[in-house]
């Protein structure tokens, strides 16, 4: 039996489209690639968390002379929150990216690895939280949850 996975986005063309809650996490990503450390990739990357508190986590990708052991700004964002003693609730993540890795029309996505993180904190709140990601060409993506990246996630119920 061929069975069909179908999930739905929103592509918009510009910041203007989003809402004050979406502008402002967006421009706090923005702010943290500017902490990104990748003097390896040279690509830098920031993500930014909303809390359901309104307070704002940020995480740029750290490199390390040893590759594996670097991280994504996805990923320090996220375990930073984790390790924080008041977990308020992830309502959004924002992930931007700044340098050439990525050519003219890619879209810039969060890898798997990041996906799979953020599968496991929605779990963890019962609540899926929306990511906005910015492309090179200032349109943005808004997907409801990890669960539009991701199908079949490890783990899920
Ligand atoms: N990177 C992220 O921070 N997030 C992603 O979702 C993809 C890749 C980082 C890892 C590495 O430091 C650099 O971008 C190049 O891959």
């Amino acid at each position: 039996m061929k069975k069909e996975f179908k999930f739905s986005y929103h592509h918009l063309a510009s910041v203007k489209e989003l809402n004050e809650d979406q502008k402002k996490t967006l421009e706090a990503a923005e702010q943290a690639t500017l902490n990104a450390y990748a003097p390896y990739s040279k690509f830098k990357v920031g993500a930014a968390l909303l809390l359901n508190d309104d307070t704002i986590v940020i995480g740029s990708n750290q490199e390390n002379k040893a590759y594996p052991t670097g991280l994504c700004a996805e990923r320090v964002a996220l375990f930073s929150y984790g390790a924080q003693q008041n977990k308020q609730g992830i309502k959004m993540i924002a992930i931007t990216c700044e340098g050439d890795l990525l050519k003219e029309g890619d879209v810039f996505s969060p890898c798997g690895g990041c996906r799979q993180a953020m599968a496991e904190f929605t779990e963890m709140q019962e609540q899926a939280f929306e990511i906005i990601l910015k492309n090179g060409d200032g349109s943005i993506l808004v997907f409801e949850g990890v669960h539009q990246l991701l199908p079949f996630i490890f783990g899920s119920k």
